[in-house]
């Protein structure tokens, strides 16, 4: 991908940001794969581009939204496609997982029936009153510990809680049809997801011992992304979470996940061009066109750490590799090993840069943003 990248950089200018739609199909097959039990909801927060959502919708996946756009986008993407019963086939299709939702985004998506999750006793009040429709989905706090991006300060009720917000949306006569967790981003500790699955096995059965089945299991996200060979392997993972879906819940309990990451992150490079190269305290600063503001956005929201390589060898140093815009915080790192002698008008290369990077992006300074390419699409 490399010197493809380098030669497509020529030919359409940078920054470049390239996906590679094999790749996407390549981990959407191997989460199958692996997760024989799980249907995947892809988290369109993670790209949005609407060229991925149509090569995941061939490939069979379900989509996973956080506002009315993405409900909106992905919808009228998939109502070209089939025209089964809506009902059935939007909770097959779409589960809105944005625990808190405004009030005019439940009215409007009321018509559709849709399978939304929540996490507290004012939201399900909220959804009685303006989202009558829905079929309900409890999301659960767990533990994150150790994940890149933790989610537990911000999202899910105690699990202490259940029985009692459970009882209040049947109660308000709302559809309690499962549970969620989402164990954080980039979870390389296993027991999270092992401890999540009997966590939400005891609601499970509590809940079920009072009369009341659940049919959803909703794993979240989390799935980790192979940034580097410390990073443990999903087929590893995979085989603790298929152990205790086995173990804990009957062959009636749908288990869906939500991977975000997982299906996009390797799937996109990008490529930048120095622009600018000074010494500041004796350190090489390259400023190059693409910064944290743009496609370097997961640096600021997603603590990721980019890799750049350059397209020719030399003595590497220390150095500093920043943004194109008038701000200091936009450096995207201050200890890239990359050679000296690099110049203005060389590229710099960025792999696994798919998952919260475009999509995040935004026109500070009057920047575009990186061109769009696609491979295999
Ligand atoms: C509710 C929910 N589901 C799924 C995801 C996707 O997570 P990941 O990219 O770690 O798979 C996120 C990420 O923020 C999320 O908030």
């Amino acid at each position: 991908m490399k010197e493809t990248s380098l030669k497509l950089a020529r030919e359409h200018g940078t920054p470049l940001f390239i996906i590679d739609h094999q790749r996407i199909r390549d981990n959407y097959r191997a989460f199958k794969k692996h997760l024989p039990r799980v249907q995947a909801y892809y988290a369109v927060k993670a790209n949005s581009h609407p060229e991925i959502i149509r090569t995941l919708f061939d490939e069979g996946a379900s989509f996973d939204v956080a506002s009315y756009n993405e409900f909106m986008q992905v919808y009228d993407y998939i109502s070209h496609f089939e025209e089964k019963d809506k009902e059935f086939y939007i909770w097959d299709k779409i589960i809105f997982s944005n625990t808190i939702k405004d009030t005019a985004t439940l009215s409007k998506i009321r018509r559709y029936k849709p399978l939304v999750t929540f996490d507290n006793a004012d939201e399900l009040k909220k959804i009685k009153a303006h989202c009558d429709t829905a079929g309900v989905v409890l999301r659960l706090r767990v533990p994150d510990v150790g994940s890149q991006v933790e989610m537990g300060s911000k999202f899910g009720a105690e699990p202490g809680d259940a029985r009692q917000l459970i009882d209040q949306a049947l109660d308000l006569g709302l559809v309690v049809e499962g549970l969620s967790f989402h164990v954080g981003s980039q979870c390389t500790t296993f027991d999270n997801y092992a401890v999540a699955l009997s966590i939400v096995h005891n609601v499970v059965c509590d809940t079920e011992k009072r009369g009341h089945k659940i049919n959803i299991v909703d794993i979240g996200g989390g799935f980790p992304v192979p940034y580097d060979s410390r990073v443990p392997q999903f087929a590893r993972l995979a085989a603790v979470i298929n152990a205790e879906c086995e173990r804990l819940f009957e062959d009636d309990v749908e288990i869906i996940a939500e991977p975000g990451r997982f299906m996009v992150a390797t799937a996109a490079v990008l490529v930048s061009e120095i622009i600018g190269k000074a010494r500041r305290d004796g350190k090489i600063f390259y400023h190059i066109n693409d910064g944290v503001y743009h496609t370097f956005s997961g640096v600021v929201f997603d603590h990721w750490v980019p890799e750049f390589e350059a397209y020719r060898t030399g003595a590497a140093e220390v150095c500093a590799v920043v943004g194109p815009t008038c701000d200091s915080f936009d450096k995207v790192t201050l200890s890239a090993q990359l050679p000296a002698d690099l110049e203005i008008g060389d590229c710099l290369y960025t792999e696994n840069i798919g998952a919260y990077s475009i999509a995040s992006s935004t026109r500070f300074n009057g920047f575009d943003g990186a061109r769009i390419v696609h491979l295999n699409n």
